[in-house]
C-alpha cells in the first residue's frame, strides 16, 4: 500500500490542502501522527479533513491540551493562548473524535506509529542519534513513524551496530529502506515546519516495497497568515511561518 504520511497538520489547512494536492494520485491511505491542531487558524476544518481521510491516526500534544487533559502552564505564554483558542474553536463533534485518538503507539503490519517517541508517545522529542537510539528498545515492528519535533528525519539502526545513524532526508527522492534496517522515521511537520524551510513537509511511504519519500511543497503562507490575524492569534507564531521555524 502507499501511504500518505501527514503529521503537525496544526490547524493550516491551507498548507494541508498544497500536500493533498502535491501527493494526489500517489497514495492509496493517508496516516497522520497527530498534532492535527494547535498554534494555527483552522483547527475544525483540519480534523474533519483528517478524520474523513485517515485510516490512522494518534493523538498528539497540542490535540491533548485542547482536549483539556493537561495543564497549558507547560506550555510558552504564546502556545498557552493558542491553546486556549483552539478549545474555544473545536465542534463537540472534533473534540469526540480526538478524544478516541490513541495515546499509545500503535502498530499496522511493519510499522509503528506514534505522535512523540516509541517510549514517551506524547513527549519525547527525537531529535538526536542518542535519544532515537534508546528507543529502538520500546518498540518491535522494523519502522517507527513519529513526528513531534516539526524536522524531517531518518534515524537508521543498521544490523550489528549499536547506534542509531542519523540519515539526510533528500526530499522528493524515494529512499529504500533496507532488509537489516530499523529505523525511526520523521516525514516533518505540515503545519509548521522547523528546519528553515517555510514548505509543508510530507512523506510517502511504500509500505511493501518499504520505500519512504521524503517531499516538500510550496503553499500559500500569507493566506495562513492572514486567517491568523484575523482570528487574534499571537503575532510571534504568524511571524514564525514565513521563516520555517
Ligand atoms: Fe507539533
Amino acid at each position: 500500500m502507499r501511504v500518505l504520511i501527514v503529521s503537525d497538520i496544526h490547524a493550516n489547512l491551507a498548507a494541508l490542502e498544497a500536500v493533498i494536492e502535491d501527493a494526489a494520485g500517489r497514495y492509496d491511505g493517508v496516516w497522520c501522527l497527530g498534532d492535527t491542531v494547535g498554534y494555527g487558524p483552522e483547527p475544525d476544518a483540519c480534523v474533519a479533513r483528517v478524520r474523513a481521510m485517515a485510516a490512522l491516526t494518534v493523538i498528539g500534544n497540542h490535540d491533548w491540551a485542547a482536549l483539556g487533559r493537561m495543564d497549558v502552564e507547560d506550555f510558552n505564554p504564546e502556545a498557552r493562548r493558542a491553546v486556549v483558542w483552539t478549545r474555544d474553536h473545536l465542534s463537540a463533534e472534533s473534540l469526540a473524535w480526538l478524544s478516541e485518538l490513541p495515546s499509545e503507539p500503535t502498530q499496522h503490519e511493519r510499522y509503528t506509529l506514534t505522535h512523540a517517541s516509541p517510549r514517551d508517545p506524547v513527549w519525547e522529542y527525537v531529535l538526536y542519534p542518542g535519544v532515537a537510539t534508546e528507543n529502538f528498545g520500546h518498540f518491535t515492528t522494523a519502522f517507527c513513524l513519529v513526528g513531534h519535533t516539526h524536522v524531517p528525519a531518518l534515524h537508521i539502526l543498521v544490523d550489528g551496530e549499536t547506534k542509531a545513524r542519523p540519515m539526510q532526508p533528500t526530499f522528493g527522492q524515494p529512499m529504500q529502506l533496507k532488509p537489516g534496517w530499523r529505523g525511526i522515521l520523521n516525514p516533518g511537520s505540515v503545519g509548521q515546519p522547523r528546519d528553515n524551510d517555510r514548505r509543508a513537509a510530507y512523506a510517502l511511504l511504500d509500505t511493501e516495497a518499504a520505500i519512504w519519500e521524503p517531499r516538500r511543497v510550496d503553499y500559500n503562507v500569507e493566506v495562513t497568515q492572514k486567517r491568523m490575524r484575523d482570528a487574534g492569534l499571537p503575532e510571534r507564531l504568524i511571524n514564525r511561518l514565513a521563516f520555517g521555524w
